[in-house]
C-alpha cells in the first residue's frame, strides 16, 4: 500500500482564506481590525523566521500584527509590564511570547501572567485546564491543527480507534491527548521513558509523533493503514558539500508511506496548520473581547 499524503498546506491555505474573510466580517461589525501581539525576545534564528512568517500571515488575514522585538538581555519585571500592557489594550486580541525564551526568563510566570481571554497559543494553565474538563477555551494551535487534519480523514468522531500519542510535552503531546479523547480515541501517550514503543506504536490507528528525534519512527513499527500525524521537524546533518541539512519529521516518511493508509509530509503538514490555527485562535478572541456573536470556525 502507498499512504494518501495528507496536504497541509492546502488545508492551512483553506483556513486561513475562512479566518481572512471573517475577519472583514469582524472589521465591518467591531469597526477594528483583530490584532495579534506577537513578544520575540533575543536573536534566535529560528524564532525570527517563525515570528516574521507570523507577522505577514496576520496581515494577509485582513488582521493588525503587533511585533515586540526586545533585547536578549531583558529582565523578567520588563517583560511582564509589556505583558500587563498588552492585555489591557483593546486593539490587542492575542498576545504570543515565541518560546523558547532566554535562560534569565521565567517562561511559566510569562504565561501566567498573559491574560487567559488573549492566551491564543493556549499555554495559560486556565486554558490548559479547560481543555482537561472539556470546558471551551484557547487550545494550543499545533494540536489543533493536527485534529483538523485528521478531522478531514476520519471526521470528528473516532470512537472505537486507538491512538497512540509519542511525545508529553505541555505544548503538544498532553493538549494532543486530551483532543483525541475527546474525539472518543482510545489514547496512549508514550514517552523517553515507554519500553517496547514500536509494540505500542504498532497497536495504533493513528499515531501523532511529537518526539523531535529525526526519522525516528520506523515503517516497521505501524499498523498497516494507520493513519500518520507528524509533528517532528528536526534537520538532519549536510550531506558533503551541501548547504544545509534536509528537514525531515519524526517518522522515516519513505518507509512509512509504504505502511500507512495516510501520512502528513515534512515540510508540508502539520507545520503550516500551526500559523493558521494561529489566526483563528486570534479571531476567536476578537469577537470573544468584543462580546460579538462568533461564528463557528
Ligand atoms: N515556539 C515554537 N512553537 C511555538 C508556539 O506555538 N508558540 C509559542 N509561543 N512559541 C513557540
Amino acid at each position: 500500500m502507498t499512504a494518501e499524503v495528507i496536504d497541509g498546506k492546502a488545508a492551512a491555505a483553506r483556513l486561513r482564506e475562512r479566518v481572512g474573510a471573517l475577519a472583514l466580517d469582524f472589521a465591518r461589525q467591531a469597526e477594528r481590525k483583530p490584532g495579534l501581539a506577537v513578544v520575540l525576545i533575543g536573536e534566535d534564528a529560528a524564532s525570527q523566521v517563525y515570528v516574521g512568517a507570523k507577522g505577514k500571515a496576520t496581515v494577509a488575514a485582513n488582521m493588525n500584527s503587533f511585533e515586540h522585538h526586545l533585547p536578549a538581555d531583558t529582565p523578567q519585571d520588563a517583560l511582564l509590564t509589556l505583558v500587563e500592557q498588552l492585555n489591557a489594550d483593546k486593539a490587542v486580541d492575542g498576545i504570543l511570547v515565541q518560546l523558547p525564551l532566554p535562560p534569565q526568563l521565567d517562561a511559566q510566570a510569562v504565561i501566567a501572567a498573559i491574560s487567559p481571554d488573549k492566551d491564543v497559543d493556549g499555554f495559560h494553565v486556565s486554558n490548559a485546564g479547560r481543555l482537561a474538563v472539556g470546558q471551551d477555551g484557547f487550545v494550543p494551535c499545533t494540536p489543533l491543527g493536527c485534529m483538523m487534519l485528521l478531522e478531514e480523514r476520519h471526521g470528528s468522531d473516532l470512537s472505537g480507534m486507538e491512538a497512540v500519542v509519542i511525545g508529553r510535552s505541555n505544548i503538544v503531546g498532553k493538549p494532543m491527548a486530551q483532543l483525541l479523547l475527546q474525539a472518543n480515541a482510545t489514547v496512549t501517550i508514550a514517552h523517553s521513558r515507554t519500553r517496547n514503543l514500536a509494540e505500542v506504536v504498532r497497536r495504533a490507528d493513528v499515531v501523532v509523533a511529537a518526539v523531535g528525534l529525526a526519522e525516528m519512527v520506523r515503517g516497521d513499527w505501524l499498523k498497516p493503514g494507520a493513519t500518520i500525524i507528524d509533528v517532528g521537524i528536526n534537520r538532519l546533518p549536510p550531506e558533503p558539500g551541501a548547504g544545509k541539512g534536509r528537514l525531515v519529521g519524526d517518522v522515516a516518511f519513505a518507509e512509512a508511506r509504504e505502511v500507512a493508509g495516510a501520512i502528513t509530509p515534512v515540510p508540508g503538514g502539520v507545520g503550516p496548520m500551526t500559523i493558521a490555527v494561529l489566526l483563528r485562535n486570534t479571531l476567536v478572541a476578537a469577537y470573544q473581547n468584543s462580546g460579538l456573536a462568533k461564528p463557528d470556525i
